[in-house]
């Protein structure tokens, strides 16, 4: 059987460290299972192994400069950037990880990474008090907030004859790791997938609204989380500074309810999958002043408010056999048995209850904390992770369950 990566362009960064030896082997694989590689080596990766023996192993000359220096010959980390379908740094260093997290360019595997589209996987390897260090936490948590996939280091002895993790992954592991995502980035292929995100603002006159702290971040990174495993995605989004990036992203910008109410239903008639994440404003004002409220003229004023339509329970009420709808719920006490209540009440098959209880979990962070609740009465709870990670795990919850 073939590959998921035959014919795949992959850019293998090498960067300096001992582990550097088995990224002969990982581009062996790599060319083994039919897939294009371009290695880009850091100027220390170069110390430890030899451009002469990976060029010999995937058939092009090894990058290290932006140029040639005796024929002048100038790399574009800009096309090389494009090229690649997967862009894998193994080993990644501390050094690298670091500069990658914080955008600094200035060798040509750091310039490439800033210039790719292409899904990106880091293999760190290191002595492990650095793998444990506070800094490099950071930065793979900065990382992952970006949409970078770790492969996860592994524990044994270490050149240093320490023990402990640091161990970077077996290469067969990489090949596995990047395969099971090729599988995964066609799993949504040619399905219609409506997430709403973000708040609603709900008017009180020309400058006022009330609304909420939804920053618009869990629902943008299931829209993208979604593109990239092949969907067509149609986001309906409330007032938000997220911007979607996947061509494959259709943004809806709505304000109020009323409206995302109106852009979800036209959405939801050829939707496979909907998936319900923002925070709806439950109530708005009955009326809306066409002219700004004067303080000096009105020193008291009360808003009678109106309760909203609301967005989940409208589309389970109307959903055809086999659309999947999903639904959040934000919770601040009583959490699992009030979450199980509107999955009920909307007809949802999934919700993804979060907490306010939860340090890093809910509105505005880049992390979130979830637990999601089937309708057939099973229960999953994860641990804290970036927010990109959770659609991960939600789009698989939902993809399981679609079978
Ligand atoms: O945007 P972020 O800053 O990243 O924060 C993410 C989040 C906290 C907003 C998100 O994770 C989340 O929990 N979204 C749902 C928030 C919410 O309004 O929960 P709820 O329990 O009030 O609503 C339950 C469900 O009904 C939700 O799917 C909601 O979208 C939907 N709803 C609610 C009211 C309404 N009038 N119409 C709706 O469709």
């Amino acid at each position: 059987m073939s590959s998921p990566l035959s014919g795949k362009h992959i850019v293998l960064g090498i960067t300096g460290g001992i582990a550097a030896y088995k990224s002969a082997l990982l581009a062996r694989l790599f060319v083994k299972a039919g897939a294009e590689v371009q290695v880009i080596m850091t100027p220390s990766a170069r110390e430890f192994i030899t451009p002469l023996t990976m060029s010999t192993l995937t058939g092009k000359p090894v990058i290290t400069e932006f140029f040639t220096a005796n024929t002048g010959e100038w790399h574009s980390h800009v096309d090389l950037g494009l090229w690649a379908d997967l862009f894998v740094v193994a080993p990644a260093t501390a050094c690298t990880l670091a500069k990658m997290a914080t955008g600094v360019a200035d060798n040509m595997l750091v310039t490439s990474y800033l210039s790719t589209r292409a899904d990106v996987f880091v293999a760190p390897a290191m002595d492990l008090d650095m793998m444990a260090h506070a800094s490099t936490a950071r930065n793979l948590a900065t990382l992952r907030a970006d949409g970078v996939r770790v492969i996860e280091a592994a524990e044994g002895e270490l050149a240093s004859h320490l023990s402990g993790k640091g161990r970077m992954a077996e290469p067969a592991d990489i090949v596995a790791a990047l395969e099971a995502h090729i599988a995964q980035a066609e799993s949504m292929s040619g399905k219609h997938v409506l997430i709403t995100a973000g708040p609603t603002y709900e008017r009180i006159d020309p400058v006022r609204f009330i609304g909420n702290y939804s920053s618009g971040k869990m629902g943008y990174a299931l829209a993208e989380a979604a593109a990239r495993r092949g969907a067509r995605v149609t986001l309906v989004s409330g007032p938000v500074s997220c911007v979607a990036s996947h061509p494959s992203v259709r943004v809806v910008h709505v304000e109020s309810a009323r409206e995302m109410l109106d852009a979800a239903q036209a959405a939801f008639t050829d939707a496979d999958v909907a998936i319900m994440a923002a925070a709806v404003a439950d109530y708005a004002p009955a009326t809306v002043e066409d002219k700004k409220v004067k303080r000096e003229h009105t020193p008291e004023i009360s808003l009678t408010l109106r309760a909203n339509p609301d967005i989940a329970a409208t589309l389970g009420e109307a959903r055809r056999p086999g659309q999947i709808l999903v639904g959040f719920a934000l919770e601040t006490d009583n959490e699992q048995a009030n979450a199980a209540d509107k999955m009920r009440r909307k007809h949802l098959d999934m919700i993804v209850l979060n907490s306010l209880r939860d340090a890093g979990a809910g509105f505005g962070t880049d992390t979130n904390k979830v637990t999601v609740l089937h309708a057939d009465g099973t229960t999953r709870a994860y641990e804290l992770k970036s927010k990109s990670e959770v659609a991960e795990d939600i789009l698989n919850e939902i993809e399981a369950c679609a079978h």
